[in-house]
């Protein structure tokens, strides 16, 4: 039977609940259950809500001689290690990861109906199984586990357990299979460390696209051999004049393969034709007078555009789409799009017309802005919608048709999606261009039902955008992405079935010991019933 959050009673939940620390129980010597690690976490206490959950049967039981057990396969022996790891440290078990024996965590490959990312996990007194098609299904099953572990598993010293997993059945499949997070390194650098940092920090809610927003006006952040200027000149600083910095090819390799050991494709952007000052400020030739401007630490947006009507500006796109375009695995180039305030309607529809088949020529699927949907998007292009309730009835009907059209869509509502927004008047970081975005309007809305007109069909996901304004460092990121960032990672990942603030908030709250043992800060938002301790 498959059992969905909407449509499981409470009651039933709460026996569940109860049979699971009486099972718990069995484990202590004697005395009744106090302390909550001896209790094991309810399999839908998870974030995202997985798809179908069946509580039941004796708990599985993490001990010293527990093994990890994976299929003879290169991939699903990275995730044993990955799991290994994680549970090695706060253990203090050895933890094999081995091919052979019985019993233990199984993480194992089959054919099911897992998709390229779902699993299955099977949770009881013999083992623990994860079952996927793919080894991206494996890494999101021990996503789960995790989660269904006690928070002290995250930290780096041995701790008490017990290591409990109830009992029971989760089968989980994604909603979308786009799910982004996107982080603004122009506006601040951020190094290659915080950058994985935040990649651990999204992969927990099973993200599997970290966009980057590797160009605007105050930072070019990527080398291209062709064009040094950009990076050692146009990346030499960033908002409020501070030394800013580039990733060297070899970094953005690493960020590429760090990205991928959890399972998370990069998406590299170059915002054009606007937010372009500081490759202008590199390159005199760039501009339509030919004098190049200065160096721009501010924080407004809109007054740079490439010069459409020169030659020389495609052959600086073609060389750096080029380059980038070698340097990425994945499947998509962004190329930004928005605020070309600096650019007529018609360069910019010339522009994206010429720009856009370089981006096919480099065998990169393109992504843009929503405004993109004001030019021609190329067949099978992915437009990002940024709009906001306040955006005008036109504007989204252009989206929609576009849509109706073909046009894929990541949904990335600025006074929903966008992290950098403040919560509330008080919130000492952030921007609030776009209102104030307190944690249950971040997590309260339909992706399927969100723009008017446009096809749910048309809907490949959901991205958090993170820009970095006024975040400098990575305890700013922390506070600005939890707890919002799980939410849009729900509504990514979880089926519309599951959504229900009331049950979210408690299981977000549950997130919080994890934080702290992980190190990540987050914003005690006043909506969140966290535990006091
Ligand atoms: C944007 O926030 N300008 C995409």
């Amino acid at each position: 039977m498959r059992r969905h959050h909407r449509t499981t009673p409470r009651i039933t939940r709460l026996l569940g609940s109860l049979l699971m620390v009486a099972a718990a129980g069995a484990f202590t010597t004697g005395a009744a259950p106090t302390s909550a690690s001896t209790v094991a976490t309810p399999l839908d206490r998870v974030i995202p809500a997985p798809a179908s959950v069946e509580p039941g049967g004796a708990p599985y039981r993490l001990t010293p001689g527990t093994r990890i057990r994976v299929d003879d396969s290169r991939e699903a022996r990275r995730v044993g290690e990955y799991l290994a790891d994680i549970l090695r440290p706060s253990t203090g078990y050895r933890l094999p990861v081995t091919s052979h024996g019985d019993g233990g965590i199984r993480l194992r490959l089959a054919k099911g109906p897992y998709g390229d990312e779902g699993y299955r996990l099977d949770s009881g007194r013999s083992g623990l199984t994860i079952t996927a098609y793919k080894a991206s299904g494996l890494f999101h099953g021990v996503q789960t586990l995790r989660q269904l572990l006690p928070a002290a598993v995250e930290k780096d010293s041995v701790q008490p357990g017990p290591w409990l997993v109830a009992g029971g059945t989760i089968e989980d499949t994604p909603r979308y299979a786009w799910r982004g997070a996107m982080l603004d390194v122009s506006r601040h650098f951020f190094g290659v460390d915080e950058v994985k940092r935040y990649i651990d920090q999204i992969a927990l809610y099973k993200i599997n696209k970290l966009h980057l927003h590797l160009s605007d006006d105050q930072g070019w952040r990527i080398a291209v051999d062709s064009w040094p200027r950009l990076a050692t000149y146009g990346g030499s600083t960033e908002v409020g004049g501070g030394p800013g910095g580039h990733y060297t090819k070899a970094d953005y390799k690493e960020i590429v393969r760090y990205a991928a050991s959890r399972h998370l494709e990069v998406v590299p952007e170059i915002d054009m034709p606007g937010h372009t000052n500081a490759a202008l400020a590199s390159y005199a030739e760039l501009n339509c007078d030919g004098v190049a401007p200065p160096l721009y630490t501010g924080t407004k947006v809109g007054f740079s555009s490439l010069c459409v009507g020169k030659e020389v500006t495609y052959d600086f796109v073609d060389d750096v789409v080029r380059e980038l375009a070698a340097l990425t695995p994945g499947r998509y180039l962004h190329i930004g799009g928005d605020e070309a305030h600096s650019t007529s309607h018609a360069d910019y529809v010339k522009f994206m017309d010429r720009v856009q088949p370089i981006v096919a020529q480099y065998g990169k699927t393109v992504i843009g802005w929503h405004q993109l949907t004001g030019a021609t998007p190329a067949k099978g292009a992915l437009a990002q919608y940024w709009g906001l309730d306040r955006t005008s009835a036109e504007e989204k009907a252009q989206v929609a048709k576009a849509a109706q059209n073909g046009t894929g869509l990541i949904l990335s509502p600025a006074d929903r999606a966008y992290l950098d927004m403040k919560y509330t008047k008080d919130t000492p970081l952030g921007l609030s261009w776009a209102g104030y975005v307190e944690v249950q309007r971040s997590y309260d809305w339909d992706p399927g039902a969100y723009l008017p007109d446009a096809p749910a069909s048309a809907v490949r996901g959901v991205e958090a955008p993170l820009w970095t304004e006024t975040l400098s460092e990575s305890g700013h990121l922390d506070q600005m992405a939890f707890p919002r960032l799980p939410g849009i990672a729900e509504l990514g990942w979880s089926p519309a079935s599951t959504h229900d603030w009331d049950d979210y908030k408690v299981r977000l709250a549950a997130q919080a010991p994890r934080w702290d043992a992980l190190g990540t800060g987050y914003h005690r938002s006043p909506q969140v019933p966290w535990p006091t301790d």
